[in-house]
């Protein structure tokens, strides 16, 4: 029987711990910090994600065997090291890359070399820093508008720029290196613009065999139609017809299969999530960008649609047994429908009372939220996430925005046409 800590505390860790909260192996779980919608099946321990020194006493006082990290910055900043160089990951399965593992996610110009090292497709691409303005225009010359430019280190999901002339891609390479992202900036990766449809493939892998995800499709912008400010995702639909048999093993082939095969041969100890941003051009895969976690909201989509035991898979994720594992998964359309506080991506209010009625079927995950003298209140951008399954996405839909309607606080805005560009496409 296992004893489980999540660290994080928004939708994707609600999902995550309520997946492994059905585990027949589960003894106990822990969310850290978790947030009120974990609270009823997991008990929440309130820590900092950067304060590593709590986790290592968490894991070691609570006698954790499985600990599994959903955002992305403790393992960019190396908690998995940190905590493997003090002996506390010993006996423990770790969900989640080593410092040089996440560089992956951390450094867009490690990614893009990465990738060039073992042929994986990616859009052409050349890094620059400050004093290298006159190549870095001779690149931008070489290539058709609109440009991709792209801070190297982490900047909260802001930190690509799209600009649709030279002129304003030359002004943007200048703010870009001049430190508008702050360090994350002072190295740009320049690339060619892709057309296609993206879309989110994950694999769970104990560093030589995976096992393949559900894929999702999120989308990005705040408006219908793909319109406005990029944000976290405002929604997720999981299967994705594009995503046939024949794409997937082109996945597999040409990126999954090369990318474990890199890995493996620089040296880099991989256990945990990839998650492969990808675009569909004409058939074909490239990858946009790795993370080296889950999605949010896709997983808010893909672990309903999971039937298998989440938390067998981590134990033999982490006894490197991968290979002879399996995982079921439901033919069932999911829609997860995002409900975000008045203002996001900008500046919004929190504190906000949130009313949910209790007739509700589909899932309702927590992303910011926070309990304030008895009740549920707003503390993020993105609140709280409706997920909703059926045997095709139009009965999905409807049952997540029949749900979502009983859902409101003051501001509350979704977006009304999560999965209409798949329903138009199975219609085509
Ligand atoms: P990222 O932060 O790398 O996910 O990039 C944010 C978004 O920018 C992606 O989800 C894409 O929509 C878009 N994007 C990034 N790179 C490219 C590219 N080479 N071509 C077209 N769109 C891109
Ligand atoms: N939904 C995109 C991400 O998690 O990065």
């Amino acid at each position: 029987m296992k004893r489980v800590l999540v660290a994080g505390s928004g939708g994707r860790e609600h999902a995550l711990a309520l997946s492994l909260s059905k585990s027949p192996i589960l003894d106990k779980l822990y969310c850290a910090p978790g947030n009120p919608g974990t609270s009823p099946f997991a008990e929440n321990i309130q820590v900092d994600l950067k304060d590593f020194d709590a986790f290592a006493r968490i894991i070691a006082e609570k006698e954790i065997n499985v600990v599994v990290i959903g955002p992305e910055n403790p393992l960019v900043d190396g908690l998995k090291d940190y905590l493997e160089e003090r002996g506390i990951l010993e006996n423990v399965v770790f969900v989640g890359p080593g410092k040089e593992g996440a560089k992956l996610e951390g450094s867009k110009e490690f990614a893009k070399e990465f990738m060039s090292r073992w042929s994986i497709p990616t859009a052409r691409f050349k890094t620059f820093e400050a004093g290298e303005e006159a190549e870095a225009k001779i690149f931008l010359k070489s290539l058709n508008p609109p440009y991709v430019l792209k801070a190297d280190g982490l900047a909260a999901g802001k930190g690509v720029v799209i600009p649709e002339d030279y002129d304003s891609a030359v002004r943007e390479l200048g703010e870009m290196l001049g430190g508008k992202f702050g360090s994350a900036g002072k190295r740009v990766v320049i690339e060619e613009f892709l057309t296609g449809i993206e879309l989110s493939v994950f694999v769970l892998t104990d560093g030589k065999d995976y096992m393949l995800l559900p894929s999702a499709k999120d989308y990005k912008r705040i408006g219908e139609g793909d319109s406005g400010l990029n944000t976290g995702g405002m929604g997720a639909v999981s299967p994705l017809p594009f995503a046939d048999e024949l794409f997937m093993k082109k996945v597999e082939d040409r990126v999954i299969v090369p990318t474990l095969r890199g890995l493996g041969e620089e040296g880099i100890n991989y256990q945990g999530f990839i998650f492969f941003g990808l675009m569909n051009c004409n058939g074909d895969p490239y990858v946009i960008e790795y993370n080296v976690r889950m999605g949010d909201p896709e997983t808010e989509a893909v672990l309903p649609r999971v039937k298998s035991d989440l938390l067998a898979h981590f134990v033999a994720m982490g006894e490197g047994a991968l290979k002879e594992e399996r995982i079921a998964i439901s033919e069932n359309t999911s829609v997860a429908v995002v409900a975000v506080s008045a203002g996001y991506p900008e500046a919004y209010e929190s504190g906000i009372e949130i009313s949910v009625e209790d007739n509700i079927d589909s899932l309702v995950f927590h992303s910011g939220t926070a309990l304030k003298d008895g009740s549920v209140v707003t503390s993020g951008g993105r609140v709280l996430v409706v997920s909703a399954m059926g045997d095709s996405i139009d009965s999905a839909a409807k049952r997540a925005y029949t749900d979502i309607k009983k859902i409101s606080f003051n501001g509350m805005y979704y977006r009304g046409d999560i999965g209409e560009d798949i329903k138009r496409l199975l219609n085509q």
